[in-house]
């Protein structure tokens, strides 16, 4: 799984006012990418970048290997792109509105034809025959702007607030769909302020804040940077006493500390070493009866960032 997206020191400054801020940015093939962040973080002025609509102040954004500044027009073919404010033509039905699109894009009508029914049903839109965009609401608009990235079938799908607008039903259809595009090879970039549907969908998060990208990774690793100091917390419970199985789980390699509570071994390593751990339990005559490696909430992490400012 390669790079698909970098930005290196991107930078933006309005005013005097740095509002994205050297940010290095890697986003891997395959992946749903959050970036995550308050109103005001610099999403959107980020997102507005990697498509070649804002020109850096300095650094650069690549998209498959194209310089989104320099190559702008390449990137907007390869990219299928929903804006904060999806724009349709107002007079014209949905089924009208992404048959223009697919012709823009170079798709023929006779594929388009078939595609878009499909899609339209898959986004929640199937049923509302020759009404005109001007007569929809906000979270139809919003599921038109999903359609009109499903219609390109396109390389990466860069989404500013995807769900902004739709209700609680709304949002769980599109964050389906958007969460399903890698199987169907698009890598999604999309930012939110909605920490739960990151949590849900992203395999990767970076947490902006005032234009900084303050942390970056999986969820596991953004967990223990945020959390543990970089540590691993293992849980074990045994038949046995604890204390006396901590004398062995102490030895075992990489093993940093072991507390013993109400019976529980609360280890800390700087590795996940479940599978040295147990061996060594077992092979030591002591019947573990549970396990478990400490899970992250993304509440958590994000509320540990933005209360200590
Ligand atoms: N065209 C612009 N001119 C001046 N300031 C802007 C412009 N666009 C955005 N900003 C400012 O940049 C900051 C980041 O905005 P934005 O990227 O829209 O944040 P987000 O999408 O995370 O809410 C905000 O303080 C905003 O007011
Ligand atoms: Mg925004």
């Amino acid at each position: 799984m390669g790079c698909i997206i970098e930005t290196k020191d991107l930078t933006k400054v309005y005013d005097k006012t740095t509002v994205v801020d050297h940010l290095n940015l890697r986003v891997n093939e395959g992946e749903v990418y959050g970036l995550l962040g308050p109103n005001g973080a610099g999403k959107t002025t980020t997102i507005l970048m990697l498509m070649g609509l804002t020109e850096p102040t300095s650094g650069t954004a690549t998209v498959c290997e194209f310089n989104s500044t320099r190559e702008p027009l390449k990137v907007k073919r390869i990219v299928g792109y929903m804006p904060e404010k999806v724009g349709f033509y107002e007079n014209m039905t949905s089924k009208e509105n992404l048959q223009l699109i697919a012709r823009l894009n170079g798709i023929p009508d006779s594929e388009s034809e078939a595609a878009i029914p499909e899609i339209l049903k898959s986004v929640g839109l199937g049923k509302i025959g020759n009404l005109t965009v001007g007569k929809f609401s906000r979270g139809m608009k919003q599921r038109l702007g999903i359609a009109d990235v499903l219609i390109k079938k396109p390389r990466v799908a860069i989404m500013d607030e995807p769900t902004a607008g739709l209700d609680p039903e709304g949002i769980n259809h599109i964050l389906e769909l958007i969460g399903g595009l890698p199987k169907l090879g698009t890598t999604v970039v999309m930012c939110s302020h909605r920490l739960y549907e990151v949590q849900r969908i992203c395999q990767s998060i970076g947490i902006l804040s005032k234009g900084k990208m303050i942390v970056q990774g999986s969820l596991d690793q953004l967990g223990r940077q945020a959390l543990t100091n970089g540590r691993y917390q293992i849980e074990l419970k045994t038949v046995e006493p604890g204390s006396q199985v901590a004398e062995i789980v102490k030895k075992v390699k990489g093993v940093l500390k072991v507390d013993v509570k109400d019976g529980t071994l609360l280890i800390s390593s700087d590795s996940d070493l479940r599978v040295e751990i147990s061996r060594a339990v077992v092979q030591n005559n002591f019947t573990l009866t549970e396990m478990k490696i400490q899970e992250f909430n993304l509440d958590d992490i994000y509320m540990k960032y933005f209360n200590e400012g």
